[in-house]
């Protein structure tokens, strides 16, 4: 979808997208509109049920007197209650409806109406943002029937009087949906094609591009190093498990600020190991990297976007896979940190990678904090269910900051407990440590496994198993099976607090 920017002047062919209050209040948009087609507009409202609340759309087909194939009034609700994420749904919403009416270009001429609060250059932008979002399509593996999912809007024009604010706000979202597509790629990718090597490969290609360095540490160097934990999850695999570190540095050199860091559960498909999974609690594993997606696609829109900010991702890329070689039930590991950590079951693999990617991340950096993204837990899927990703930190702050940012781009997030009780769980007859709690609260004794990593650093986990991937009802601005969850939300927290 090619996007532009252009000035009011006469509405060239394609559909005409104009807006509505509430109350069926037609913006300046819709009443030239309205003129211009003699009065179109208000002879369709009078026999429909607009009124102009969010979302609701009118459509009058081949307007008599107009060059534009169609008009398009649509609702923005109530102008104190139009706010950036309302207008990103509103953007995908038109999208799609254009889509179904075999539209293939469009002049989106939707004005903010008096008394909202969002600015009207960043107005335009997270319309076209959430546009954006909408266009994405995973059809590469598609060689039969291309016409059905052929996207036929290949033209969008935004109308709006200041151009150059606009594109100017639209940049750095623009970098951001590059960066959500990137991990929604990722998440759909089937794990024949992208195993641990290969992800590493395409993140170190797309992202040294963008001036990230990338660093990838392959099963020799992460054995000499000590990564038994994380090489442990990989060993029944034929595929070489691998670290990859990226550093952007976007601060001004002045400043010798700490990094932040964020680091990602990378497993690339989780069979559940020789504890195999059944059938069909395997369907869907290929998505077990969506941590590591996330990571990776936050990397490419602030390197994109040319974030002021010195960050570093760092993913943990495994396949646990079952084989006479793999690590048994009952095997001992040594972590990278020197604890060791009794194997009671080798589907509870997401804990063991981020273990040591946590140790090597804090080590190396010394981050001012860590926030690690995993799809750890099917007991948060369970507590939470597809709305919220769990969080569990040792810094209020540090979760006040990722819920407030989650509001804000609709990736919301809610806080579960650490507490010693939980931390009793994960004791182990003969070693420092099981990787099981056993029985309940699975998502909290998961979380309380990863804080023995955690070295007096504030620190978050994000346990996305319920948000990664959409199995059900699609959002209007995910339209795929992937999600590309968090990615929005780490760059919003970036933006908000540590850019200087
Ligand atoms: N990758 C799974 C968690 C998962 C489950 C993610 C369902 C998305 C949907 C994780 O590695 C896992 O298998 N966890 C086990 C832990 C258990 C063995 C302690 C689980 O949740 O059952
Ligand atoms: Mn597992
Ligand atoms: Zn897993």
């Amino acid at each position: 979808m090619q996007i532009s920017f252009v000035a009011p002047s006469n509405i060239a062919a394609g559909a005409w997208v104009v807006g509505a209050t509430d109350g069926s209040v037609l913006l300046p948009a819709a009443v030239r509109a309205d003129k211009a087609s003699g009065g179109a507009l208000t002879r369709a409202l009078k026999s429909s049920s607009f009124t102009g609340k969010a979302g609701q759309m009118l459509e009058v087909l081949a307007p008599a007197g107009l060059a534009a194939s169609r008009l398009l009034l649509v609702g923005l609700g109530k102008p104190e209650s139009v706010d950036e994420k309302g207008l990103e749904t509103l953007g995908a919403q038109i999208v799609a409806r254009l889509y179904a009416g075999g539209e293939t270009a469009a002049s989106l001429e939707v004005e903010l109406p008096k008394g909202s609060k969002v600015k009207k250059p960043e107005a335009a932008a997270h319309l076209v943002f959430g546009a954006r979002l909408r266009s994405y399509a995973f059809d590469k593996y598609r060689t039969r029937n291309l016409d059905e999912y052929v996207k036929k809007l290949t033209t969008l024009r935004v109308v709006t009087s200041d151009t150059t604010a606009a594109k100017k706000a639209f940049a750095g979202l623009s970098a951001v949906a590059d960066g959500i597509f990137l991990a929604r790629d990722l998440v759909n990718e089937p794990p024949n094609i992208l195993h641990p090597e290969e992800f590493a490969r395409r993140a170190k290609t797309l992202l040294t591009k963008l001036g990230v360095k990338v660093e990838i540490l392959g099963e020799a160097e992460m054995k000499k190093q000590g990564f038994g934990a994380l090489l442990g999850v990989g060993k029944g695999s034929a595929r070489e498990s691998q670290l990859v570190v990226m550093q952007w540095h976007g601060a001004p050199k002045t400043k010798k600020a700490q990094p932040i860091a964020f680091v990602g559960k990378g497993v690339c498909f989780d069979s559940g190991g020789l504890s195999l999974k059944p059938g069909g609690g395997m369907m869907g594993m290929k998505g077990d990297m969506a941590g590591a997606a996330c990571v990776t696609g936050t990397m490419l829109a602030l390197a994109a976007r040319k974030a002021k900010v010195n960050v570093v991702g760092v993913i943990g890329l495994v396949e646990n896979m079952p084989s006479g070689d793999a690590t048994r039930p009952d095997d001992v590991l040594t972590s990278l940190s020197g604890q060791t950590i009794e194997v009671l079951n080798t589907d509870a693999e997401g804990r063991l990678v981020l273990a040591d990617a946590l140790t090597y991340t804090q080590r190396r950096f010394k981050p001012k904090f860590v926030i690690d993204l995993a799809t750890l837990t099917g007991a948060i899927v369970q507590t939470l269910g597809f709305e919220h990703a769990g969080v569990f930190s040792n810094d209020d702050q540090l979760v006040q900051r990722i819920q407030a940012a989650g509001r804000y781009t609709g990736e919301r997030v809610w806080q579960l407990p650490l507490d010693p009780f939980y931390d009793k769980m994960i004791r182990s007859k003969i070693a420092d440590m099981k990787n099981i709690g056993g029985g309940n609260s699975g998502a909290i004794s998961a979380a309380q496994f990863l804080l023995r990593f955690i070295e007096k650093t504030p620190w978050a986990h994000l346990d996305i198993a319920g948000v990664a991937w959409q199995d059900g009802e699609q959002k209007p601005t995910i339209p795929s099976w992937g999600t590309g969850w968090g990615v929005r939300l780490l760059n919003r927290m970036v933006k908000e607090h540590y850019e200087n």
